[in-house]
């Protein structure tokens, strides 16, 4: 499969349109670290789409005669030309499969449900949410898009503005890269884990515990980067690929106790490759710690399948099936919340994609 396929042959009709997209935060299971230009991944990922952390963004387009690209942003009511060279760089990387766009003005209007400087990433939600809006527009331009191939190229084109992006188009598993177990797995774009997804995965929750607001200290681009020439890069490209198929057949027959095994790896191979990165870094902090190992003695006294993942920050993901929220909420709000920045943390669980609204 060439990205060759995902070249539109529409062309501007003349008319204005609007449209407006929510697209959910996403967080990998099997998490992607190290990639090629433009945005492949190393090693295939997959991620639990979210339901409660989104991105909103409604798109006018107003045809310019110009044949350039041309755009406002807006983030929650303001304009703001500092995110100029981050989209700048997108439409660039996008504009080969969407030549139409040059024949219109866009005015961006993008909003989170999320907390302002909450440490979650929004890029992934950010650039799936536009990324809609486009293939909307595209579709009142080739109506004859079928479904399937509206979702395929919105993710091909989110990952061109965020690696990540690309699973926050469909749900509620979704998974991307290619892989030895899944014939239809491609680099190019995420597909959805399909029918055999055990029930118990459909409702997962997923808490999110705020330990550290700020911005990070190193960016998920520079981290992608330290991947090259890291002397643990080949054996963690393997490892992720192996963990992706065990993941696989135990997301289809629900073994929690393997799902947590696998998970809690990944999350600390992903951090173990920071802090043997030239230069090094750590991005968890002491109450990053403190809450793993309160999760850990809280599972062995118990045997409540509560697991925990990491992104690239602080901030910790507690991961449980619905069916025993209620004795994990209550040891949250007992034991970890004071943990976190002031207390906080989000309530989310695996969502079903996103939509148009
Ligand atoms: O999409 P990026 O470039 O922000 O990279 C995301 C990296 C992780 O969140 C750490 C892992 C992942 O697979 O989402």
């Amino acid at each position: 499969m060439t990205e060759s396929r995902f070249i539109s042959s529409a062309v501007s009709n003349g008319n204005p349109y609007s449209t407006k997209w929510e697209a959910p935060s996403n967080i990998a299971l099997i998490k992607y670290w190290g990639k090629t230009e433009p945005q492949l991944p190393k090693n295939p990922s997959l991620s639990f789409t979210l339901s409660s952390s989104v991105t909103t963004t409604e798109v006018h387009f107003l045809p310019s005669g110009k044949e350039e690209i041309e755009f406002e942003f807006y983030f929650e009511g303001a304009l703001k030309p500092d995110f100029h060279p981050k989209l700048n760089s997108f439409f660039e990387r996008i504009k080969t499969y969407i030549p139409w766009i040059t024949s219109y003005s866009l005015k961006i209007s993008s909003q989170n449900s999320f907390p302002h400087s909450s440490g979650i990433a929004s890029s992934a939600s950010a650039m799936a949410a536009l990324s809609l809006c486009i293939m909307d527009m595209e579709q009142t331009l080739f109506p004859e898009l079928s479904k399937a191939d509206f979702n395929q190229k919105a993710s091909f084109l989110a990952r061109l503005g965020s690696g990540s992006a690309a699973r926050s188009v469909e749900g509620p598993v979704t998974l991307w890269g290619k892989n030895d177990i899944q014939n239809e797995g491609s680099d190019l774009y995420a597909t959805p884990f399909g029918a055999n997804l055990n029930p118990l995965f459909k409702d997962f929750q997923d808490t999110i515990l705020l330990v550290d607001k700020g911005s990070k200290a190193v960016s998920s681009t520079q981290g992608h980067q330290l991947m090259f020439n890291h002397p643990f890069a080949n054996q963690r490209f393997v490892q992720a690929a192996n963990n992706l198929a065990d993941l696989i057949s135990i997301m289809k027959s629900g073994d929690l106790d393997g799902f947590m095994r696998i998970v809690e790896t990944e999350a600390l191979s992903l951090h173990a490759m920071m802090m043997t990165s030239n230069p090094y870094f750590i991005l968890m902090q002491p109450h990053t710690l403190e809450i793993i190992q309160r999760v850990w003695k809280f599972r062995k006294q118990t045997q409540i399948p509560l697991c925990f993942t990491l992104d690239a920050g602080a901030n910790v993901h507690l991961l449980y099936p619905e069916m025993i929220k209620d004795k994990v909420r209550s040891f949250i709000a007992d034991h970890l919340a004071s943990f976190c920045q002031k207390g906080q943390y989000l309530y989310d669980s695996v969502g079903s994609g996103a939509k148009k609204v």
